[in-house]
């Protein structure tokens, strides 16, 4: 294994997942506890990460001495790179401008990292972010690579397998930074490079265990994948100690409420406490028309319900969640400072507290397609792993204006076809998300003989990687007439179809 020592990087988590990608497992150990992870896990190799901090900084953070005791290869990331040259007798020093975004380094000298990648002379695309660099090399390294903005942007010690980069090979902005990570992991620290999935789920297993004890953990399920996958998961490691619970709020797609229930009792025969709340949600939201009213009011209403089940069934001692990276870095402020509310994400966040529960989060490193990956190998059908994400607020947020039980029926049957289209098209996994959107606004139409006055539908297909950004997914010609055309004929109440063509930003994915 490899063990990864964490300084504070908004991107340790992506060195993770390429060394996961190099099929070798690691763990990610904070700077100050990693020489009790690497007592224990025993690793073959290090990786030292970037971070916010400066090594000139006093108190700034260093590496346990027992990591370079040990003998073992090192790979020092950006600050990584900086601190292996001050703990080992070089220099770093304030640059006068640093270096940030896109740069391309010139190869002096043949190095491990670049088997089969980069030969000497050549020049590479980088992607550079730092304000301070090496300007003298500890005793025994030498540069195999400089960039514009540093004299060593690679630096190597074959003798003691040390290697180091000023730039971030773990990011897509770096090409080959994959490819760089995998060498160093093989090639260097001998690893096969055999690891797989399944023996994530093992490791989860046995780390579930450990942490639950002979606790009891109580699951919601939203009916999305994660926490299906996260429910799943636990199950296996904890069997009966688990109850799922699943507030079923009748804001979910057509057919999507029952497929979450017959997956959990019928195919994996998990408890499953199924809370039937339609009417309370959509009492609750008549005469609400401001979308952050109708999140904070579902997003609480979900909470008492969860709890008074929780009561029900006599507490738990652990919440479980389906917790993403991409949900523990979203809820970071990248700049530190107080950051905007642009939408109240829907989670059951506040409930732990509430109710003294410790969180069982076993999907916290991965990311959406790690998951997916993770889903299949625990059995889970195709059609419900390779689900599009779907908002916790459900409909509520695809329905502007009022919601009520009519506009949802009605959205419901518009936005079934309009998948079933994408799904025949052999689209739906092309896309991100795809969904319908019912307007609040009547137009009038003509059908046979007659005047119609209905409502619009407008629809939505964007590609993402991550839901931070998107682009409108653009339909081959007559994709888009011909699900217009089926969905008049076909649902009452609507008349007339749209389709949203805005990016993210300056648009949202979601219209509320
Ligand atoms: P926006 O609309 O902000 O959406 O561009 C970005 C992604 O987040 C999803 N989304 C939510 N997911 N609870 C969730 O779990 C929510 O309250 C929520 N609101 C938006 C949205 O579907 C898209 O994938």
């Amino acid at each position: 294994s490899i063990l990864i020592v964490d300084f504070g990087s908004q991107v340790t988590q992506l060195i993770a997942r390429r060394v996961r990608e190099a099929g070798v497992y690691s763990e990610i150990a904070p700077f100050n506890s990693a020489a009790e992870a690497f007592a224990r896990m025993r690793p073959k190799g290090i990786i030292l990460s970037g971070s916010p901090a400066s090594v000139l900084d006093e108190g700034s953070p260093r590496v346990p001495q027992e990591i370079f005791d040990s003998g073992l290869p090192i790979l020092g990331i950006c600050y990584g790179q900086q601190v292996m040259m001050e703990q080992l007798g070089g220099t770093v020093q304030q640059g006068d401008s640093g270096e940030f975004g896109l740069a391309f380094i010139e190869i002096q000298d043949g190095c491990v990292l670049f088997d089969g990648l980069w030969a000497e002379g050549e020049s590479h695309q980088v992607w550079m972010s730092h304000g301070d660099k090496v300007t003298a090399l500890a005793p025994g390294f030498r540069p195999v690579a400089v960039s514009p903005g540093s004299p060593f942007a690679v630096v190597a010690d074959d003798a003691r397998r040390y290697y180091a980069t000023q730039f971030h090979m773990e990011v897509v902005h770096t090409p080959d930074g994959a490819k760089l990570l995998a060498n160093f992991v093989r090639h260097v620290c001998g690893l096969q490079g055999d690891w797989t999935m399944a023996e994530f789920r093992q490791a989860k297993i046995r780390e579930i265990r450990e942490q639950v004890g002979s606790g009891r953990v109580i699951c919601g399920l939203s009916g999305g994948v994660d926490s299906a996958v996260a429910a799943v998961l636990i199950h296996e490691a904890i069997g009966e100690q688990l109850t799922c619970v699943f507030v079923d709020h009748g804001l979910m797609r057509a057919g999507e409420a029952d497929q979450v229930v017959s997956l959990f009792r019928g195919h994996y025969n998990i408890p499953l406490v199924h809370v039937n709340a339609e009417t309370l949600f959509l009492s609750g939201l008549a005469g609400v028309t401001d979308p952050e009213a109708k999140r904070k009011f579902i997003g609480k209403t979900f909470i008492e319900v969860f709890e008074e089940e929780a009561r029900k069934i006599g507490g738990a001692d652990f919440l479980a969640q389906g917790t993403l990276y991409p949900d523990v870095i979203e809820s970071v402020s990248f700049t530190g400072g107080p950051s905007v509310t642009i939408k109240s994400h829907h989670n059951v966040g506040g409930l732990p507290e509430r109710m003294n529960m410790k969180l069982v989060e076993p999907l916290r490193e991965l990311f959406k397609d790690e998951v997916r990956a993770l889903g299949r190998e625990l059995g889970l059908p195709d059609i419900f792993v390779g689900r599009h994400p779907f908002p916790g607020p459900g409909l509520a947020i695809r329905i502007p204006g009022e919601v009520s039980k009519e506009r949802c029926d009605i959205l419901r049957k518009a936005d079934a076809i309009y998948l079933e289209e994408i799904r025949n098209a052999g689209l739906y996994d092309a896309i991100w998300q795809a969904f319908a959107v019912l307007l609040p606004v009547r137009t009038v139409g003509v059908m046979g003989d007659y005047r119609t006055y209905d409502y619009v539908l407008a629809l939505r297909a964007v590609t993402s990687t991550d839901g931070m950004t998107a682009v409108a997914f653009q339909f081959p010609g007559d994709f888009l007439p011909r699900v217009a055309t089926r969905i008049v004929n076909e649902v009452r109440g609507i008349n007339r179809v749209t389709y949203d063509f805005t990016s993210k930003p300056p648009g949202t994915i979601e219209w509320e």
